[in-house]
């Protein structure tokens, strides 16, 4: 964190306060208030967090008004179009770019960790094959902490290293046997000759009677996906996983709380949310009821996949998987298809609104996405499931850098009390 002269003075009653104020590599400056309790007798109040940097970081920065978002400094356009998952995983985890001989080595240890105990094969079937995949990965991923005991211990270096390299590769063996349960199909176990996504692919849709063979659009595409979701700043999940570690949770459990978060349709459930909302509009000429709808302050009702609490501009992950979805859909022979058709019009139809131009409501990662896995040929329970696996080097990048941090304590925020102050009680035949 660069020192810097500068402070910001606060008056209460008269008496004036000094804060320290620490300038960024990259945006806002950041007002320090971790003596302000000890000093003024006073709490701040955010709610949600709109104004408050819960920590510093060096992994991913995000400018909502250009509509940039960097991991370790290389535009996610950039990587989307140069680079490919596992190797965005080790830019995440390590901070550069591999050698060629370094990803070598960090694809052949992903590779090699990607089976799960035999044993956890029986967790899946204690759940209801009705199960949402989410509920299975929550549970199982929580549970990987009662089969890895040799990395559970978040104070040990060498057992964080190990517990990061099980959760990124079994993640897609998760969420893939979480898939073939839900559907009532054996599960199919991984296989080394293939790479991260072609691998997840034929996990779920590999069948034993018939060989699968992975097609590399698909492929491709999927790892565009996986690398599009990698990392987001202190987003819900990725601050719950925060807050979880902050306690010495060992990692899978803060995995599983970061699942957890992600599941909910105002984050990472939103790309579910979406297609099954674009479904619900149907047609073209139903738009203005649904824009109508959403611009209703008393209509509960949102466009999924629009807006964003920190892009104020198109999230550049939606700008490339808008691409993403227009070459598979032509590539599938599916590029007519009505969903992707009513999507392009709403998207056209909400930009030229005054609604969300005011609010600065754009396209977010989730608008588009689920247009390209239905088109993959997952069911929409899926969606959350695979932005999950993504998400995972996120997590677990964000995790390692919180305990690296000398200044870490346990997360535990204040509140404005507005309940009853302190009164006697009254006894039953009193009340
Ligand atoms: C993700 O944080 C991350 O980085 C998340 C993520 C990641 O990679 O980790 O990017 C992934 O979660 C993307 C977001 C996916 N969620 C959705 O698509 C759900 C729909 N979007 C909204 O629910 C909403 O936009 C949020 C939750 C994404 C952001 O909410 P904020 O920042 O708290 O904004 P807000 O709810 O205060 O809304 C501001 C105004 C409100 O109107 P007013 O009360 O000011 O009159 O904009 C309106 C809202 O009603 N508004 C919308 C809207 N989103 C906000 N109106 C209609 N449709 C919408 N989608």
């Amino acid at each position: 964190m660069a020192d810097t002269p500068k402070t910001a003075t606060l008056t209460i009653d008269g008496q004036s306060y000094d804060l320290p104020i620490y300038s960024p590599t990259a945006g806002p400056d950041v007002i320090d208030i971790r003596k302000l309790y000890g000093q003024a007798g006073v709490f701040t109040y955010d709610p949600g967090f709109t104004s408050t940097a819960s920590c510093d970081s060096t992994i991913t920065f995000i400018d909502g008004d250009k509509g940039e978002l960097l991991h370790r400094g290389y535009p996610i356009d950039q990587l989307a179009e140069k680079s490919h998952y596992l190797e965005v995983c080790y830019l995440l985890l390590y901070g550069a770019l591999p050698t060629a001989q370094e990803l070598e080595n960090f694809e052949n240890m992903v590779t090699r960790h990607t089976m799960i105990h035999e044993q956890m094969h029986n967790f899946f079937r204690g759940f209801r094959r009705d199960a949402h995949p989410m509920a299975t990965m929550v549970g199982v991923v929580g549970a990987m902490s009662a089969f890895y005991h040799d990395s559970t211990d978040p104070s040990d270096a060498r057992q964080r290293e190990i517990a990061s390299h099980r959760l990124i590769a079994k993640m897609p063996t998760i969420a893939a046997m979480a898939y073939k349960y839900s559907i009532g199909q054996p599960f199919v176990y991984p296989r080394n000759d293939l790479d991260y996504a072609s691998n997840f692919l034929h996990m779920c849709f590999a069948v034993p009677a018939e060989e699968y063979v992975v097609d590399p659009i698909l492929s491709r595409a999927m790892d565009r996906i996986f690398t599009l979701h990698a990392d987001h700043e202190q987003n819900a999940s990725t601050s719950t996983v925060r807050l979880a570690s902050s306690s010495g949770a060992n990692p899978f459990a803060c995995i599983a709380a970061g699942i957890a978060c992600l599941w909910g349709p105002a984050h990472g459930g939103a790309n579910q949310a979406c297609l099954e909302m674009l479904k619900e509009i149907g047609s073209v000429d139903r738009i203005p009821e649904f824009i109508a709808r959403a611009k209703d302050k008393n209509d509960p009702f949102r466009l999924m996949g629009f807006g964003h609490r920190v892009y104020k501009n198109f999230d550049p992950r939606a700008k490339v998987m808008k691409q993403s979805a227009d070459e598979v859909l032509d590539l599938l022979g599916v590029e007519d298809n009505p969903v992707l058709q009513v999507a392009k019009e709403l998207e056209a139809a909400a930009l030229a609104d005054p609604y969300f131009a005011e609010k600065k409501l754009f396209p977010n990662v989730d608008f588009y996405s689920g247009i390209i896995l239905e088109a993959m040929g997952f069911p929409t329970s899926m969606f959350t499931p695979i932005f999950a696996v993504s998400r995972t080097v996120g997590w677990i990048s964000q995790w390692k850098e919180q305990l690296g941090d000398p200044q870490m304590k346990i997360g535990r925020p204040r509140q404005l009390y507005l309940g009853d102050t302190a009164r006697d009680y009254t006894d039953i035949e009193n009340r």
